[in-house]
């Protein structure tokens, strides 16, 4: 205010933060790394509406008729699907870069509303495999921690191909969370900045992934569901690839997915939105005949049940969440502000999950702020809000006539931008115009 009395003006291109950015990066002669996903305002699911029903459609009501939310994962090949009760999982997210009382936490926030949660980067600890009902167990380029012990104990598989916030980079986690056990379960010496791979070590394309797919099954005798998991930039192309190369399952992240830790210029810059990448994928499964037969998840900036909604009636099966688990744990409460100021941030703004002091004991390995989480507390909170996604998901689905969210449609959707019309391939609201429709992809 004080500014505008004054008639300066700021430059739309050379903005505060870019200005800080370039001092920052002149003072120390080191880029920016960071936790959360890209940060700049990008097409996403707020700019698309549900159309409740009312003349043309019939509704229902919500205290007496069903709305069902339930889904089954991995029904292509595999002996032993899974079926969770709620269409929201929980993303894979590492030991490593959080702790193993978050770890705990999700596992039992998961189990408690009957979803499954994810291993990640580092291999699979205790707490989480005793804590979690389903478990699946993510197989990376870089293979630390990877065993085939854990994989039979696991109860799906999924090969990590990439990342919505960084598709072609691989992982980082700086020494200072590199602890003993870290340390021991990558095989790593300690406090020493570790940059796994980008690309698997054993294979190259889809040919040699179909292998790679046939291996696992052998390993876990054809009972794990196989989920792909790519970050979203040529989706079409992906998921074809990753269905052609026996996925039961793909997982599709867009570039507003979080991260522990990745250069600032990586996540703001390489990737698609996850609003064009949900519909590219179900455009790619819809050509293969594939829709509903290989399990569509998405992630990727999901945050209320109206997301939920809008990835299911776009065509996923389920969502994934990773950022909105940890803000539920109590990541970035202003519980924590003076703290959180200590360090130079402040709640509602802290995403240096690289550095490993966090204030809220979730993205750190120090035994101290650790003990700030409680395991018990933060499950319960990851319930309840799991189940506040659930029952918004069905608040819109009833309204717009639904007995189960599966029975959501692009029908049910108007876009409010010209943009997210084409990305979501949905109607701009009050026409019956899709920007681009005769393209495919
Ligand atoms: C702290 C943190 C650690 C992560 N670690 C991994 C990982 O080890 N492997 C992986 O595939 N994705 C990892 N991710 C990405 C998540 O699996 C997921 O794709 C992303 O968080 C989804 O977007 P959202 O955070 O907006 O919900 C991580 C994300 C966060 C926030």
């Amino acid at each position: 205010m004080e500014f505008i009395k004054h008639g300066l003006r700021e430059s739309a291109t050379f903005d505060r933060n870019v200005i800080s950015d370039i001092q920052r990066a002149a003072e120390t002669g080191i880029y920016d790394i960071r936790g959360w996903g890209a940060k700049r305002r990008l097409p996403h699911f707020d700019d698309l509406v549900f159309l409740g029903a009312s003349m043309s459609r019939y509704p229902l009501e919500g205290y007496r008729e069903k709305c069902a939310t339930d889904v089954w994962l991995g029904t292509r090949f595999a002996k032993k699907p899974l079926h969770i009760d709620i269409p929201v999982t929980i993303a894979g997210m590492s030991f490593g870069s959080l702790s193993a009382n978050a770890k705990e936490s999700l596992g039992r926030g998961a189990s408690a509303v009957g979803t499954s949660t994810t291993t990640g980067d580092g291999g699979m600890t205790q707490e989480e495999r005793g804590h979690s009902k389903l478990l699946v167990y993510q197989y990376l380029p870089s293979r630390y921690g990877m065993n085939p012990d854990d994989l039979r104990k696991a109860d799906a598989i999924e090969i990590v191909l990439g990342q919505g916030a960084k598709p072609g980079g691989g992982g980082m986690l700086l020494g200072q969370k590199i602890s003993d056990r870290v340390a021991q379960m990558r095989t790593l010496p300690k406090g020493i900045d570790q940059r796994s791979a980008c690309r698997h070590p054993d294979w190259t394309g889809p040919d040699d992934l179909e292998i790679k797919i046939q291996e696992l099954r052998e390993i876990t005798d054809w009972e794990k569901p196989i989920y792909i998991k790519v970050g979203a930039s040529r989706t079409f192309y992906d998921v074809t690839l990753a269905v052609k190369a026996g996925a039961d399952v793909v997982v599709v992240d867009g570039m507003q997915g979080g991260t522990g830790a990745t250069q600032d210029v990586f996540i703001e810059h390489v990737g698609i939105p996850t609003l064009p990448a949900v519909r590219q994928a179900v455009e790619a499964l819809m050509e293969l005949g594939m829709h509903r037969k290989v399990q569509l998840i998405v992630s990727g900036g999901i945050r209320s049940g109206a997301d939920v909604a809008k990835a299911i009636a776009m065509g996923a099966d389920a969502v994934s969440i990773g950022t909105a688990a940890l803000i539920a744990l109590g990541c970035n409460s202003p519980k924590y502000q003076d703290d959180y100021e200590k360090i130079g941030s402040a709640a509602g703004f802290y995403d240096d999950y690289q550095a490993g002091n966090d204030p809220a004991g979730i993205s750190t390995q120090d035994p101290e702020l650790q003990k700030r989480l409680d395991p018990i507390v933060g499950g319960r909170k990851l319930a309840n809000y799991l189940r506040v996604l659930t029952m918004e998901a069905q608040i819109i689905a009833r309204a717009c006539g639904k007995s189960h969210l599966h029975n959501l449609e692009p029908e049910d959707l108007a876009a409010l931008t010209i943009e997210s019309a084409a990305m979501a391939g949905v109607p701009l609201a009050g026409t019956n115009w899709i920007p681009g429709s005769s393209a495919k992809i």
